[in-house]
């Protein structure tokens, strides 16, 4: 049993800082993953095409939530991928969903079969074996703040965040730790609602293109989200990065310019 109390050898637990926001609980999970497996993980597979990693990458995925992304950054040729989360139960759907399992096939493969993914221990997530393994094998998953994220400096070739940033207080406390993980000269990317998302906008989109029923529903709600959190412009988040050290910025606008993807290069040392 890990330190947790959690029956999962593959979800590490780390110490989650207390008032991270509003994290999920159970019924969220499904929430997220209904998401991830309609129309949002589409937007997900776009945001990994426009990132683009050249294969054999170490990435970090933060705010993984049931993670559909670290899914795709493996089958895309990640030498191994993290997923973390601050809430638990995401942790243990996207595990799940990685042994190709979903709510019901909650069983893991003990510990030695994982990435050596160790909380504040970059160092120890350096696995031959886990870069051998298939997918599964090369996925670890991490609970963690990305406000103070439980890995060494430089850790990571790449980290990302999609749909994490807006909602901390801070933005700018979770992008410099995005870019702290990762070593000089890695990625750092994120997707994040713009400015110009809102409820009237989001809805005029989906009708336009005669989007209904649940797809309908979970843009409408994430523009409802956004309201209430950070919208920052382009420009907002492009001066955010470049003052943390990310260089050779690119962006991508997605669903009318309501989603904001940014993808930048943590300056050599
Ligand atoms: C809106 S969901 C996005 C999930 C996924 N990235 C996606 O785009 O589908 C936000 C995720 O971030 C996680 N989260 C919220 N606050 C967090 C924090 N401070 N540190 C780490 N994860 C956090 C939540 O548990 C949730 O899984």
């Amino acid at each position: 049993m890990s330190q947790s109390g959690v029956a999962n050898p593959r979800v590490e637990m780390a110490a989650v800082g207390r008032g991270s926001g509003d994290l999920p609980g159970p019924a969220d999970v499904e929430y997220f993953s209904a998401a991830q497996a309609a129309n949002w993980g589409e937007t997900l597979r776009a945001f990994a095409r426009f990132v683009a990693l050249p294969p054999g990458l170490r990435v970090l995925d933060v705010g993984t939530g049931p993670g559909l992304l670290a899914r795709v950054l493996l089958e895309g040729g990640a030498r191994w991928v993290v997923g973390c989360d601050g809430s638990l139960p995401m942790l243990q759907r996207a595990a799940a969903l990685a042994q190709g399992g979903g709510r019901q096939k909650g069983e893991l493969s003990p510990a030695a079969e994982a990435p050596t993914a160790r909380p504040a221990s970059g160092q120890a997530l350096e696995s031959p074996e886990a870069a051998a393994g298939g997918a599964s094998e090369r996925a670890g998953w991490v609970a963690g703040d990305v406000r103070q994220l439980p890995f060494s400096d430089g850790a990571f070739d790449a980290a990302m965040a999609t749909n994490l940033l807006f909602l901390l207080s801070n933005p700018a406390a979770g992008l410099a730790e995005l870019v702290r993980v990762v070593a000089p000269g890695g990625t750092v990317a994120f997707l994040n609602p713009s400015d110009v998302m809102s409820v009237p906008a989001a809805s005029a989109f989906m009708d336009e293109r005669g989007v209904t029923g649940f797809d309908r529903f979970s843009f409408v709600n994430y523009a409802r989200l956004a309201e209430e959190h950070y919208r920052l412009s382009l420009g907002e988040w492009q001066a955010l990065a470049a003052a943390l050290g990310l260089r050779d910025l690119r962006h991508q606008a997605r669903a009318g310019g309501m989603l904001l993807c940014v993808c930048g290069t943590r300056a050599q040392a």
